[in-house]
This record gives structure tokens, C-alpha cells and sequence, in this order.
């Protein structure tokens, strides 16, 4: 097997980053294939934090780095990103830009942070960085991309067209004042001199390296049911998180996927606002929080807390076709009692054990739990599945029968030698997925 896809299978925040970090190791590609600036990847090597936005984990074991045409990409936050890692001594030489990403700009944020101002109660609870707005304009097919920044004449065009529009909108709507064509084009030919040596055709290049047989690895951002389709819509964010997301946003087909692995924590968050059934707003809920380190890479916003959810996980499963599970954060959960683990939901009287399609439906679903009994031993030493305590292994189980997909990895801390694999995730067979949907 040389190519596989990483998906988060919650909300986002289930420890991809992570995940991606040791998978690297034995992957010579690494890809991000959509989202943008509002992914927030922490990983941790050797007791130092690495907080990554747009350039994949894969570059902190010096891997080839691609940020695919699915994503939207910032050059400003870039550009300080690269700089900091080159700061810390890392080898940002193998980042490739996709020409066909697209490329935000200041009055995409400027226009998220109003729309959902004006939303209040209603806000989706963006992370404010423009991702929507330029996700708007790509679909609207106003956008710039990553190749137009070369071609001077073309992108003075384009640019002042999308500036008519975002302008007209920012004054009419919101009654801000817009920005300077001028301005903007001086800022981001500037930013356009410093990326070039990154850019290019990252299509041909992730199939050639497919071709030679290089093991490419795919890092979603964000998760399932943030996903635009798959999603609690509209409390979603504007790409594909989901397995199919890959092959758009990088363009490597479907026939040449040869694995999908799910990224899970062992309880559920949330940052933003929509539906979430199993969320704890107790003092359990502020346990995991605190113990998790749940507050957001991206904004800081403490993130809401709650038990697995099963029938979330089953709707990745069936969407995204997983092979396997990484399990994250067994650690946070030590000393609780009972665990609870949402199996299926009793919707108006009745119990469904698939996710209701409708937000609203989902607000009103309850959970109907499955309890274990927990454990109070200490995992964060444990380096094998034998070696966690009884009530672990136990838990561990539990998501494997009602998930209905196989754990073959588990994380029992923030560093890179507590994660382990039961299996490795590159030998998942398409059959393991096929036989579990
Ligand atoms: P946007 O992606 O900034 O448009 O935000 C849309 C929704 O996705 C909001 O609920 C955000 O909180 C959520 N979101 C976006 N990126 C992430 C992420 O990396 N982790 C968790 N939630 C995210």
C-alpha cells in the first residue's frame, strides 16, 4: 500500500496532527488536501510544542511537503510559518504549493469576521480567517489562485474584479470601508517573489511520486462532520474533510487510494457552534477539558467537551470508508467513572442508531449510552495494547464493536513514542474497509 488518507472523524481536534507526525516516519509524501489557515495542527517532539496551520506534519521529519489545490491558502501566515520552522532548524526546502490553490485574502477575513458578527446568535462560530469567503469566491469562480500571483497583467485583473465585488459588499452590506487595489497588489507581489521557489504542479508531482512508488500520505484537517456535505450543515466549515475530499484536493483519483485511516479522540469535542448530543457542560465536561488541553491552536477558544460518540463515528466509518481507527487521548479519560460511550440516539421516542441528516434533528436527538467502568491506573507509560490496564483494553474494545471499524492505533500522551500501532496503519487493506461498511 503506498497511499493513504487521514481523516478526522469528529469535529475536528482529534489529533491528526499527531497521527500524521508518526505515520511520517515511514511516508515520503506528506499532503494537505483542503481547509486552510483554520486547521491548527500541535504536535510534539522532544518536549517542543509545534503549532502548524497550513504546512503538513510531514515536515517536521523532513518529508516532501504538499499543500494541495483543495486547500485555501494564506501567503502572509505562510510565509511566517516557514520562517519560524526554518527558525527552529527544520529543512522547509520540500514544501510544494499547489499553482491551483486558492488564494485568501484580507477582505476574506474582513468579511467572515462581519458575517458572523451580524449573524450573532446564528454565527456558525467560524474561526474568523476567511476561509468561507474564499472558499465563496472560488465557487462563485471570482477567486485568484496560487499561479495567477505570477502573471502580472492577469492577476491586476483579477484582483480588481474580486475588489469590486468584496468592496461593494463590505461598504453596502456591512459599512466598512474596503481596501486599496493598489495596496493589495503591492502586498501580495511581494508575497508572490518569496513563494515562488514553492510553487508548482503539485498534481504531476503527487503521481509521479505514486508512480515510483513512494508512500504518500494524505492529512485531512478539520473532521467528518465538520465536512460542507457530510456535516452538521451549516455548522460546517466550506471544504471535504472526508476521504472523497482528498482525491478533489490534491488530484490523485479514487482508484489510487489505497487506504483510509480515521483520527479519533476517545471523547468527543467541538469548537463552534451547531449540535453536539454528547456534550458535557458539568464538571466532568470541564475534567476532560482541562486534562485534554482542549482550547483551539487556530483561535485559543476553549473547546466544548463531551463522551465518544458511536454514531458519529459510524457515519465517518460510512462516508469516508475506514479501514482503521487511531484512537487519541486515552489518558484524559483515566479516573473517570463510569465512561460513557453514545451508542445510538432516541429521536421523538424513537431510537436510531444512524445520525439524523437534519440539524435540527440532531439538536433534539439524545444519547443512549453504553457504560464501562473505567480504570485508575495510569496508561501514559503503556506501549503496547497488552500493556494497558484491564478497564482500558476494555474501553479500547467497546469503540471497536460499536464504531464497527478496528483500533489499530492508540495515543496515551502528547509525545511521538506515545502513540502506538496494533497494525500498520500503511498495510490496511481496502477489504478490512470494505468488509466493515
Ligand atoms: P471555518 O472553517 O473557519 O469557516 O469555521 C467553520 C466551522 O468549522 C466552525 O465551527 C469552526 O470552529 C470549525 N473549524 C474550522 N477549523 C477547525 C479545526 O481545525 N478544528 C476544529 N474546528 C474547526
Amino acid at each position: 500500500m503506498s497511499t493513504l488518507v487521514l481523516v478526522g472523524t469528529q469535529w475536528g481536534d482529534e489529533g491528526k496532527g499527531k497521527v500524521t507526525d508518526v505515520l511520517s516516519e515511514s511516508a515520503d509524501v506528506v499532503v494537505r488536501y483542503q481547509g486552510g489557515t483554520n486547521a491548527g495542527h500541535t504536535v510534539v517532539v522532544g518536549g517542543e510544542r509545534f503549532a502548524l496551520r497550513q504546512v503538513p506534519s510531514g515536515i517536521l521529519h523532513g518529508k516532501d511537503c504538499v499543500i494541495g489545490n483543495g486547500v485555501v491558502f494564506d501567503p502572509g501566515r505562510f510565509l511566517e510559518e516557514i520562517a519560524e520552522l526554518a527558525r527552529r532548524g527544520l529543512d522547509v526546502s520540500r514544501v510544494r504549493i499547489s499553482d491551483a490553490a486558492h488564494v485568501i485574502f484580507p477582505y476574506h477575513l474582513r468579511i467572515d469576521q462581519m458575517g458572523e458578527d451580524r449573524l450573532g446568535p446564528a454565527r456558525i462560530g467560524t474561526t474568523r480567517l476567511g476561509i468561507g469567503p474564499a472558499y465563496m469566491d472560488k465557487v462563485a469562480r471570482t477567486g485568484i489562485r496560487v499561479g495567477d500571483l505570477f502573471r502580472p497583467e492577469y492577476f491586476r485583473r483579477r484582483l480588481a474584479q474580486a475588489l469590486t465585488r468584496a468592496n461593494e459588499r463590505l461598504e453596502r452590506e456591512f459599512g466598512s470601508p474596503g481596501f486599496h487595489l493598489e495596496q493589495l497588489l503591492a502586498e501580495y507581489e511581494g508575497y508572490a517573489r518569496r513563494l515562488e521557489p514553492f510553487v508548482t504542479d503539485t498534481v504531476a508531482f503527487l503521481n509521479e511520486a505514486i508512480d515510483a512508488g513512494r508512500r504518500v500520505l494524505f492529512e485531512g484537517a478539520q473532521g467528518t462532520m465538520l465536512d460542507l456535505d457530510h456535516g452538521t450543515y451549516p455548522y460546517v466549515t466550506s471544504s471535504y474533510p472526508t476521504a472523497g475530499g482528498a482525491c478533489l484536493g490534491s488530484g490523485v483519483a479514487p482508484t489510487r487510494i489505497d487506504g483510509v485511516l480515521g483520527v479519533a479522540k476517545a471523547y468527543t469535542s467541538r469548537v463552534g457552534d451547531g449540535p453536539f448530543p454528547t456534550e458535557l457542560t458539568d464538571e466532568t465536561g470541564e475534567t476532560i477539558r482541562e486534562r485534554g488541553r482542549e482550547y483551539g491552536t487556530a483561535t485559543g477558544r476553549p473547546r466544548r467537551c463531551g463522551w465518544l460518540d458511536a454514531v458519529v463515528l459510524r457515519h465517518s466509518a460510512l462516508v469516508s470508508g475506514l479501514g482503521g481507527l487511531a484512537l487519541n487521548h486515552l489518558d484524559t479519560l483515566t479516573g473517570l467513572h463510569p465512561l460513557k460511550i453514545a451508542a445510538a440516539y432516541e429521536l421523538d421516542g424513537r431510537v436510531t442508531e444512524r445520525l439524523p441528516r437534519q440539524v435540527d434533528d440532531l439538536a433534539r436527538a439524545r444519547p443512549i449510552y453504553e457504560e464501562l467502568p473505567g480504570w485508575d491506573e495510569p496508561v501514559e507509560e503503556a506501549r503496547s495494547f497488552e500493556e494497558l490496564p484491564e478497564g482500558a483494553r476494555r474501553y479500547v474494545e467497546a469503540v471497536e464493536r460499536l464504531s464497527g471499524v478496528p483500533v489499530v492505533m492508540i495515543s496515551v500522551g502528547p509525545e511521538r513514542e506515545q502513540t502506538f500501532a496494533r497494525r500498520d496503519p500503511f498495510q490496511m487493506t481496502r477489504e478490512t474497509a470494505r468488509r466493515k461498511a
